[in-house]
């Protein structure tokens, strides 16, 4: 019996995440991300992930300066960006420059846990500047060298903007990055696990899982939420019948549903109230208010057709990320300088531990056929 999807299936153990998708909870190695969001940042968030447990106050300092040392890209990298396409997708710009990272490094095959952690290290660090310089430079922008001094989410943003942006700005963006740092066996990360598990290189791993992530129905959601909620606003109809017909057209709705979670994202909740800190110093609040309006339409909908379909982290992030002034198309790249985070871990749990993935598909093509001469075809 097939099983399209491989949905419920346990390939392996991990100690990194546990999801209940039925009560919406999760948790890293141990944590509620309730309590990490609030409590916690991005490194503190990647030290558990890597190690199994929250950092030392000198642990976290010696991480964060190891990951402002690692963050600068060579000349050659930044001459690659400079060569990319005009409208290249910021997600392929990605996935094209960390695999040129991969060349450029002398011990990019080497699979030991050591050499591992160390290029994780140097690939957290430098996505972040790889997004920004990307960006900056599609823009007829110089690209702005990173800041010593600032933590990861500060100084993406500063180098994406070339100033310091306001403590709330990167508290919103440094909880967005706890947020969606790790998510257990999904689909990037399988993929990521997948090419690892062939004893291919962490390079290698990592641009399969960028690759993956971008796909709308993973990574690329937050900016199809973007697409509906303009479309919507363009339309000049009201939301909620907007809603309706695009249910009874079968048409999905970004931003709801989950593989895993029926209950809502927990990550959705904290990006919620996230959204009210940020908008609280912006006169416009319309991508919110407009977010409100397609979930209330679409809790009432989804109640009455007996579906257990909730906001998921994507939904919210969305109107978070324009009203912090990130272009549309750069949403799933803050994904992925997030994820990486957990594809690298899970990478470590997977050398450490290897057997190459190999499901089977069942077959139900034709048989016993023999080749007839081309001209008899
Ligand atoms: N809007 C409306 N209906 C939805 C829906 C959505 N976003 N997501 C799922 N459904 C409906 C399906 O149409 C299906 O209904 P049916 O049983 O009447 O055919 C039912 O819910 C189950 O959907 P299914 O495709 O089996 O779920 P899945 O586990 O394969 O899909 C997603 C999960 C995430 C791919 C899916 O929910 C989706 O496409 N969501 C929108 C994209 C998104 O936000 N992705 C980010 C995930 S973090």
């Amino acid at each position: 019996m097939s099983n399209a999807g491989l949905e419920g299936v346990v390939i392996g153990q991990s100690r990194i995440c546990f999801i209940d998708g039925d009560k919406g909870d999760l948790i890293y190695a141990g944590y509620d991300i309730d309590d990490l969001a609030r409590n916690t940042s991005f490194e503190e968030v990647v030290y558990l992930l890597w190690h199994d447990r929250l950092p030392k106050q000198s642990e976290l300092d010696e991480l964060s300066s190891q990951l402002e040392a690692e963050r600068e890209v060579s000349d050659e990298i930044l001459d690659l960006l400079r060569t990319f396409p005009d409208g290249a997708h910021p997600m392929a710009a990605l996935r094209t420059a960390v695999s040129a990272l991969g060349m450029h490094d002398a011990n990019a095959e080497d699979n030991s846990d050591e050499a591992n952690r160390t290029k994780a290290l140097s690939i957290l660090a430098k996505m972040p500047t790889l997004i920004a310089a990307a960006d900056r430079l599609r823009k007829g922008k110089d690209p702005v060298a990173p800041k010593a001094g600032l933590n990861t989410a500060a100084n993406f943003l500063y180098m994406l903007n070339g100033e310091e942006a306001d403590d709330v700005r990167v508290r919103t963006m440094d909880a967005s990055l706890v947020l969606h740092a790790e998510h257990g066996m999904n689909a990037s990360t399988f993929s990521a696990r997948v090419t690892a598990a062939t004893l291919a290189d962490i390079y290698s791993a990592i641009v399969s899982a960028i690759g993956t992530l971008k796909g709308p129905s993973h990574g690329g959601a937050n900016s199809r939420v973007m697409d509906m909620l303009r479309e919507i606003d363009e339309s000049g109809q009201d939301p909620k019948e907007w809603v309706r017909d695009a249910l009874d057209r079968k048409q999905r709705i970004m931003g709801f549903g989950h593989r895993v979670y029926r209950a809502v994202d927990p990550r959705a909740t904290v990006l919620r109230e996230l959204a009210d800190q940020i908008m609280a110093g912006s006169q416009d609040t319309r991508w919110l208010d407009l977010s409100d309006k397609v979930r209330e339409v679409m809790a009432e909908e989804m109640e009455q057709r007996g579906k257990k379909i909730y906001p998921n982290v994507d939904f919210f992030s969305a109107s978070v990320y324009t009203t912090l002034g990130i272009d549309q198309d750069l949403f799933t790249t803050i994904f992925a300088m997030s994820r990486v985070a957990g594809w690298t871990a899970h990478l470590f749990e997977q050398y450490a531990d290897n057997r190459l993935i190999r499901p089977r598909a069942e077959y139900v093509g034709e048989r016993n056929r023999t080749v007839e001469p081309i001209d008899q075809r």
